[in-house]
């Protein structure tokens, strides 16, 4: 609980875009609304810090006695995330370079290179200086550092990038040796003799070494992790006592998350699904399990979302009546603690000034404004809810396993994020509750873990599937899995060398066809695709055998069930959402599933957490429903929120 509140609700405040008397106005029409919180400082750095060494607080201490004396906290940004032109100028090792030597200028936002000694040396005084004078203050009830690591620019190639790459290198693998062992350097040439001779990955004029990339996508993501535990360990140094936390944005391919959440106080999430897209719930639903996932114990916030329309899309779709909210409720059922939004009020200048907001440019007359109140009275009647509880059925999402997937020169190009969509797609369409957790678990009491393309398997994590699977767990994995070691090396011994004899089968070859391209019949009747394998059933039944495709005729879906009960299904290629819903149906167990959740549409969301449970009727028509015994009648966009057989 942060701030005594149960649940946040509120957005980014941008009050140095307007004139002083406004933010009175803000204010009152905060309390309105029923915001608890508002986010301030994220792109203050300029009004902040006219000049080096100039800092102009004054304004940042009206607005924060301002809020707190209407009774709003405050979640203060350390506003690094777009630093001032002054701090560039004349300093071109501040900004971020491409892979073909391209800088990032000033202009627009992050454009630093996460490495700049500059850029970090001046972050820090920043942050000094704002830890310094508002630690006590009052309404400071969270501390926001920088904002979305990595949404525009991860891979920095700037000088500084390079030489910290190089010392990251070392620490890694301590002699050039083990670096080149490790990146087999031996294919095309590229021994080095030093550790001075290696560069980022930069612009190429064929297949990069493919471990050289694995490795810069870490390093890119510890270096953009280093940058905010420098930010976090100067105001706990500066006596902060305050939550402590930085907005993550979902499928973020340029940070791995997972390494992140343990350094963070309250995971936050930033999420903006399509509104236009007919599965845009269900990828904020998926978005939302793996934020939760990220830190299973804690609620998480909504840090960011649009209370309508989005400015970057092509066709920027407003949201539908009733929709922000069902779409909120959605996060507070999959474990958020608060409802914030991008942003207060609409700007009238600069790139976001079509982007939607919770007091639009048309004022308190609005659909927008009417449902921001809504909302906001919604959410105080909530009971207070645990986090939730683990779900029968696991996802695993790694992101080396993403960054290695997407590698070039594979059989075929596999989309991660696609691939996983499916999967989790097809457990909503069977209303089951899903984690989404990393390779190595740990999988608790978990029935199910579906675990696809998981091309890079570390051996701990072999381990940990084998166990999970000798305790009686049900293992579901596809095409092109355990391929590789985690410095995307092959194994020797072939494909799938440490899950084979768990499967019970033998991976000969792999082919590359088109998404959808073989189909393959039997126990069940599925649709495959992608990357498709020539499977030998060793110790496992065959439950489909392709009917088309290169390997006609041969094994596409085999089970092996274990003394323990428990079993390995493997699918000899990408399955489409359909095919992954028939093999749930298979091998979810009826008690792994809630059984209020029973027979309910497609477009009807329920969802358990604590003794409370929430039914969101995302179809375009009304329906009626039965859940646990109660019937509801739910509009288009409605929520039911049942405390037993009771509607909160
Ligand atoms: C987020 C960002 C916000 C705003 C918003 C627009 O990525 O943190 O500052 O730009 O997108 O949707």
């Amino acid at each position: 609980m942060i701030g005594g509140h149960r649940f946040l609700y509120g957005g980014d405040y941008n009050p140095e875009q307007w004139p002083e008397p406004v933010w009175t106005d803000d204010v009152a029409r905060m309390r309105e609304a029923g915001v608890t919180t508002a986010t301030v400082g994220v792109f203050s750095w300029a009004d902040l810090q006219p000049r080096q060494g100039a800092f102009e607080f004054g304004w940042l201490d009206r607005v924060l006695d301002l809020l707190h004396a209407g009774g709003i906290g405050v979640d203060l940004a350390t506003a690094t995330a777009s630093p001032p032109p002054w701090a560039g100028t004349g300093h071109p090792d501040l900004y971020a370079v491409d892979e073909r030597g391209a800088r990032y200028w000033h202009g627009s936002r992050q454009h630093y290179a996460p490495t700049s000694v500059r850029y970090r040396r001046l972050a820090a005084e920043l942050v000094h200086a704002m830890a310094e004078r508002y630690v006590d203050h009052p309404a400071v009830q969270m501390w926001h550092v920088n904002n979305e690591y990595g949404c525009h620019v991860a891979l920095d190639h700037s000088a500084s990038a390079e030489r910290a790459f190089r010392e990251w290198l070392q620490d890694r693998y301590l002699t050039i040796g083990g670096l080149n062992d490790a990146w087999g350097t031996s294919f095309w040439s590229q021994r080095y003799g030093t550790f001075d001779e290696v560069t980022t990955p930069r612009h190429a004029p064929y297949s990069r070494n493919p471990a050289q990339v694995l490795d810069f996508r870490r390093f890119s993501s510890d270096a953009l992790l280093e940058c905010y535990l420098a930010e976090r360990d100067v105001l706990r140094a500066a006596g902060a006592i305050q939550p402590i936390t930085t907005n993550f944005i979902g499928f973020n391919k340029n940070v791995d998350y997972r390494t992140w959440a343990p350094e963070i106080d309250v995971v936050s999430d930033d999420c903006y699904p399509d509104p236009a897209h007919p599965d845009g719930y269900r990828h904020g639903a998926f978005e939302r399990d793996l934020v939760r996932g990220l830190s299973p114990d804690r609620p998480w916030l909504l840090m960011e979302q649009a209370s309508s329309a989005v400015n970057w899309r092509p066709r920027n779709a407003p949201k539908s009546p009733g929709q922000m909210a069902a779409w909120s409720m959605q996060s507070i059922a999959r474990g958020a603690d608060g409802i914030l939004f991008f942003q207060w009020r609409q700007s009238r200048a600069g790139a976001e000034k079509f982007h939607s907001a919770m007091l639009p440019h048309a004022g308190t007359g609005t659909r927008t404004w009417r449902e921001v109140c809504a909302l906001g009275a919604r959410l105080r009647e909530l009971p207070a809810l645990p986090a939730a509880a683990p779900a029968p059925v696991a996802l695993v999402h790694e992101w080396e396993n993403w960054w290695a997937l997407e590698g070039t020169d594979h059989p075929a190009d596999l989309d991660h994020q696609q691939v996983l969509t499916a999967w989790h797609l097809a457990t909503q369409d069977e209303h089951l509750a899903c984690d989404v957790t990393g390779a190595a678990g740990p999988f608790g009491d978990r029935r199910v873990v579906l675990a696809p393309a998981l091309y890079l398997l570390r051996a701990e994590a072999a381990a940990a599937l084998v166990a999970f699977v000798t305790a009686g767990g049900t293992l579901v994995l596809t095409s092109f899995s355990d391929v590789v070691d985690e410095c995307d090396r092959l194994r020797e011994g072939g494909f799938l060398t440490q899950l084979r004899d768990i499967a019970g089968i033998e991976v000969l070859e792999h082919a590359g066809v088109p998404d959808d391209a073989a189909r393959a019949v039997g126990q069940l009747d599925l649709t495959l695709g992608g990357i498709v394998e020539d499977v030998e059933a060793r110790e496992a039944t065959v439950l489909a055998r392709f009917t088309d495709g290169p390997y006609a005729g041969g094994p596409a879906l085999t089970r092996k069930t274990h003394a323990s009960g428990g079993s390995v299904v493997y699918a000899a290629g990408q399955l489409d959402r359909a095919s992954a819903r028939a093999v749930l149906q298979l091998v979810v167990p009826q008690d792994a599933r809630d059984p209020d959740f029973e027979g309910l549409p497609e477009d009807v969301e329920a969802v358990r957490r604590g003794g409370v449970v929430f039914v969101v009727n995302h179809a375009a028509h009304p329906v009626h429903v039965r859940v646990g015994g109660t019937d509801l009648d739910l509009e288009s966009q409605e929520v039911a929120v049942l405390d037993g057989t009771r509607r909160v």
